[in-house]
């Protein structure tokens, strides 16, 4: 009798340690090992956090199929295909082409004026399959799946699009940072820089926030179309992989270019009631920006002279986030949200790089295509941390190095740039070298 209550007494203690050891091991190896490193998470996440970003990664990488809400139409199967690279997990894609999309419109005045190339007299030719060119259909890609159904093609650029422009896929490193910083900030530099140089000075276009209705400061995408990191990841849903959510009711699959055979045959809209659009806003938002390198005489040089040329008027080396930053989790009870705090993002210094306004950047970088309110010739200042891990530069890739980049500025930041032209070749290079240690 005493002999089977050791023997169970043994047992329940064994079982209870492999228990114990199970659960510490599985705690302390779901641990990201890449805290603060490209690709990995911010730092001074909880386990808990830490956890939650492990397990929306995947939804990041994941290649989406027809069945999922892939399409009908679409430019690439994964965020990670435009917005990483093995060992790159955020970055910068591969290849140029593949990665970019492509924007079309025709001038709607003819004549003397269409010579004149205004911005906004404009169609974007909607008929047509504009405004955006999406590369490939659920029928073009998975052609067995769909061999003898009607076809949805993908359609060509029309010729009478006369103004075609490629917009590039930005790295996501840090995006999160950018995401808390509040509007309050942003409307702050835009008055200060009206103050100190109304010809330079950034202007701030309000969007209106698709799910509480409210107007807030644009600040994401070339054009900072969008308010909020969770509303520009709904756009990219739709506009890279055609996958519709709640909050984009706005859908090109209403146009009529998915046969009505076809469309009985994909799952329904809107593909996603809320969990793909709100990992992937989480895996984003705490992703880690680029850590700058430690300086040198060069670069200490290269920053003065950065902030001596104006560089830093647009490219505004430090913001602060709120002192209050709340996340969707995303283990809510869909539809409904549920929030939590990230105090890791609270009062953090951001070293970006920009000052999210939008700027005229004149002729030479104007696209002439306009996006809601904003002109073809402006941009959003585009973020500098991480230059070092880039392969082409600019909206539209056109340039292959920092000089080009450079040299390609004009409009409101012409003096800048030709301060910098006229530097001797030693102090363009300590410039150089301080935009690669960012
Ligand atoms: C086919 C390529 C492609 C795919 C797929 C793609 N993107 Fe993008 N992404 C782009 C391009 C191009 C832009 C710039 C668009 C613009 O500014 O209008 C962009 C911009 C963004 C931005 C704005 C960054 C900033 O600094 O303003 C975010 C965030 C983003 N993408 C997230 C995602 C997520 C999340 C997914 C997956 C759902 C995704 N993207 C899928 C090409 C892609
Ligand atoms: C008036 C505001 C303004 C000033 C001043 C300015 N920039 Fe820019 N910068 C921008 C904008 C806006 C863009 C994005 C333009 C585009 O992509 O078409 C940009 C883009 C860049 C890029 C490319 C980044 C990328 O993601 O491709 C680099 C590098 C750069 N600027 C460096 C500089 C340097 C160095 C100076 C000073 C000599 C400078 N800028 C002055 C507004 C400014």
């Amino acid at each position: 009798m005493d002999k089977q209550r050791d023997t169970i007494k043994l047992f329940v203690l064994v079982g209870t340690g492999l228990l114990i050891s199970c659960i510490v091991f599985n705690w302390v190896f779901s641990y990201s090992p890449d805290v603060g490193k490209l690709g990995g998470p911010i730092d001074g996440l909880t386990p808990e956090q830490l956890r939650k970003f492990d397990a929306a990664r995947p939804m990041f990488v994941h290649r989406f199929e027809p069945d999922e809400g892939l399409g009908p139409f679409f430019n690439g199967q994964s965020c990670y295909e435009c917005h990483g690279s093995p060992g790159s997990l955020g970055g910068q894609g591969n290849d140029l082409e593949t990665t970019s999309f492509v924007r079309f419109g025709a001038l709607q005045a003819d004549g003397v004026e269409k010579a004149a190339i205004r911005d906004r007299d404009m169609t974007h030719l909607k008929d047509q399959g504009g405004p955006q060119f999406y590369k490939k259909s659920v029928t073009t890609e998975f052609q067995s799946k769909y061999s003898d159904g009607p076809r949805a093609e993908t359609w060509t650029i029309p010729e009478n699009a006369d103004l075609t422009s490629k917009l590039i896929a930005p790295p996501l490193f840090g995006v999160g940072l950018l995401n808390a910083i509040s509007d309050a900030t942003l409307e702050h530099i835009e008055e200060q820089q009206i103050e100190l140089n109304p010809y330079m000075r950034g202007r701030v276009e309000d969007q209106i926030d698709s799910l509480t209705h409210k107007l807030k400061c644009g600040r994401f995408g070339w054009k900072s179309q969008q308010p909020n990191l969770m509303l520009m990841t709904a756009e990219m849903m739709h506009r890279g992989l055609g996958i519709t959510s709640f909050v984009d009711p706005e859908t090109i699959f209403e146009s009529g270019r998915t046969p009505e055979k076809l469309r009985r045959v994909l799952p329904p809209e809107p593909n996603d009631a809320g969990n793909i659009m709100v990992k992937l806003t989480y895996f984003q938002t705490l992703l880690a920006p680029p850590a700058k390198l430690a300086p040198n005489e060069k670069t200490q040089r290269g920053e003065i002279l950065f902030d001596k040329l104006q560089c830093s008027f647009c490219h505004i080396p430090e913001l602060t986030t709120s002192s209050k930053v709340l996340v969707v989790d995303p283990d809510s009870p869909f539809p409904k949200f549920r929030h939590m705090e990230i105090t890791a993002l609270e009062d953090k210094p951001v070293h970006a790089y920009t000052d999210l306004l939008l700027h005229n950047m004149g002729k030479e970088l104007a696209d002439g295509l306009p996006e809601k309110h904003t002109t073809g010739g402006e941009w959003r200042t585009a973020p500098l941390w991480g230059l070092r891990f880039r392969k082409y530069f600019l909206h539209d890739g056109r340039a292959a190095n920092l000089q080009e980049a450079i040299n390609a500025h004009g409009g409101q930041a012409e003096v800048a740039k030709k301060s910098f032209l006229a530097l001797p070749p030693s102090e363009k290079e300590d410039l150089l070298a301080f935009l690669n240690s960012l």
